[in-house]
């Protein structure tokens, strides 16, 4: 009538010992013990068995519960340990963890903000402009004159407008006179230059005395290589009020350059041409790598160009309605890339532009 109890506790042993997970356990019990279960049944259906049977069969079968009970829960503790064990090892909190980094600026801007702090320190006003210009304001009326190798199309990005394109012959002088100023030509857009241009709009917003400092992106058609980018950055400033001097000027650039690159650098002025200013002058630096004694970075001269500065010709005065009588100033321009190089001792411009996070974590 029933099975042999001891196949069924061979069975029910080996089912217990097998489980995997708590899931597997809990079929085996419901199997055994559950109320339709195996042993259950026995217990439920001793009555049918003959007198002698019954307590003996009653015996086994509840020595067999007791049994089975006293497994499924070793069975049972034992997979919560190894549950544990598992969850512990994924958790391992001796291991490191993933480290937050915080971003920082771009040494570029670290930069930019270097260079308009010293001069902010000595009185001067942060101005921007914008990056898309009219040629009157990148050209004209800085007093760069039509035929300026700077304003052909292969020196300046133009951009299209439904109405002018540029007429220049491409890589000659254009044959338009003087007599165009004012005229159509003067209204096309350009990527700004250089960022001279907003001493154009600042001068015809402001009434002097003005000192102001303009950093921002300028653009020329360049081809890419280790010191040439078509995008790049400078900082412009100028300074108009009465009476003001070259002196003036020389005392603001040796204090910008001694706070730059530190007390020790020597400077020279060296005569030059810009058409906005007169007389024009480029400000070398001795070459901070070599101390002055010529290195392969400062071309073994000892100097390195750094700046291009002069007095605001009066014709630029003209242009934004100042009496070139009543006022003077001086103006300067720099590239930032040029001056972040040198104080970092970088020798690819590239590197500042291509987001590569092993060189832009150094600073
Ligand atoms: N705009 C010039 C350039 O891009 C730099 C410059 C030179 C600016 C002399 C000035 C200046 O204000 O006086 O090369």
């Amino acid at each position: 009538m029933f099975r042999n109890i001891s196949d069924i506790e061979k069975d029910a042993f080996e089912e217990i010992q097998k489980a995997q997970d708590i899931s597997d356990l809990e079929k085996a019990r419901i199997k055994y013990l559950g109320r339709r279960g195996i042993i259950t049944d026995i217990m439920s259906r001793l009555p049918e068995l003959s007198p002698e049977q019954r307590p003996l069969v009653g015996k086994q079968a509840n020595d067999l519960k007791v049994k089975l009970i006293a497994l499924l829960s070793e069975k049972q503790r034992q997979l919560k340990d190894t549950v544990q064990t598992e969850t512990k090892e994924k958790l391992d909190l001796s291991l490191p963890g993933i480290k937050e980094e915080p971003g920082h600026e771009h040494p570029l801007t670290i930069t930019i903000k270097k260079i308009c702090d010293i001069f902010v320190g000595i009185g001067f006003k942060v101005v921007e402009g914008p990056e898309i210009e009219t040629e009157y304001n990148n050209f004209t009326g800085l007093n760069i004159p039509i035929e300026h190798p700077s304003r052909d199309v292969f020196d300046t990005f133009y951009l299209a407008t439904r109405s002018s394109m540029p007429a220049r012959p491409a890589g000659g002088l254009d044959t338009r006179k003087n007599e165009n100023r004012g005229s159509r030509i003067e209204d096309r857009l350009l990527l700004r230059s250089h960022t001279s241009p907003v001493q154009i709009r600042a001068m015809s917003k402001y009434k002097p005395p003005l000192a102001v400092v303009v950093p921002g992106k300028v653009y020329r058609p360049d081809a890419v290589d280790a010191s040439h980018s078509f995008m790049f950055h400078q900082v412009e400033g100028f300074l108009v009020d009465s009476d003001v001097k070259f002196s003036h000027l020389k005392g603001v650039l040796t204090h910008f350059c001694k706070e730059m690159f530190g007390k020790d650098i020597k400077m020279r002025f060296r005569p030059h041409f810009f058409p906005f200013t007169e007389p024009s002058a480029e400000v070398d630096i001795s070459c901070i790598i070599c101390k002055g004694k010529g290195c392969s970075v400062c071309g073994r001269k000892g100097w390195l160009e750094i700046l291009g500065s002069g007095m605001i010709h009066p014709n630029v005065f003209k242009h934004v309605g100042y009496d070139s009588k009543k006022y003077t100033g001086f103006a300067f321009g720099m590239g930032v890339e040029r001056i972040a190089m040198l104080k970092y001792g970088i020798n690819d411009i590239r590197l500042f532009f291509e987001n590569d996070l092993r060189f832009l974590k150094q600073f």
